[in-house]
């Protein structure tokens, strides 16, 4: 077991940050937030994080050049040496160049069933789509917009009548277990990654 040490990059409200502290605090996972970090100033993320004690840090992405903001992101999050680099709910694609610097030490949680519907509004995507189930991915980063190895998938019913509102709400409470899993199968050694697969360990 290597208890690793984890950046959290948020954008909004922050729920799957704050199942990650609460899963920390109840041992169920070994990993420690070190630092959450934000491009937006005004991210309810940067609340939660403070209340639980963790250094924040804000890096804000609006009204800079593109690659000045990935530098000084770069800049922010390297300073702080993390095993582990969450993407939990951070609304901005990462350069190439932030991708390779950290290169398989990034993850994401989108909330559909990759490749279904990837990008913004995943579960509007589903809706319209008449899928009747989505679900939500938690997938390493690499340079395309979620589209990297898949470490774990839960699935879930859209319902007749669900709005974009009711189907994120039952979808936030599955990725919040699927990220807290995620961090614990990879701080436990369980995800072998073998080009663009992941293979799980899941026996002790
Ligand atoms: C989640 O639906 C996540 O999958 C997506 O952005 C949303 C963030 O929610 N990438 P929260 O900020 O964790 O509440």
């Amino acid at each position: 077991m290597t208890p690793r040490d984890v950046v959290v990059l948020v954008s909004g409200y922050g729920t799957n940050l704050q199942a990650l502290i609460r899963a920390s605090h109840a041992h169920l996972i070994k990993s420690r937030i070190k630092c959450v970090i934000s491009n937006n100033p005004d991210a309810f993320a940067l609340f939660r994080a403070q209340k639980a004690g963790i250094t924040t840090a804000v890096v804000p992405s609006k009204n800079i050049p593109r690659a000045q903001f990935q530098s000084q992101l770069m800049d922010a999050v390297e300073a702080q040496n993390p095993d582990l680099i969450v993407l939990a709910g951070f609304m901005v694609i990462l350069s190439a160049g932030f991708v390779s610097h950290f290169k398989n030490r990034i993850i994401n949680i989108h909330p559909s069933l990759l490749p279904a519907f990837p990008g913004l509004n995943a579960q509007n995507q589903a809706i319209e789509y008449g899928a009747k189930i989505t679900g939500c991915t938690v997938h390493f980063v690499d340079e395309g917009c979620d589209t990297g190895p898949i470490i774990l998938q839960k699935s879930i019913a859209v319902e007749d009548g669900d709005t974009t509102e009711t189907l994120t709400k039952r979808l936030l409470s599955v990725e919040h277990q699927a990220l807290v899993e995620a961090v614990r199968l990879i701080e436990e050694d369980k995800v072998i990654l073998q080009g663009r697969k992941t293979l799980l360990r899941v026996s002790a």
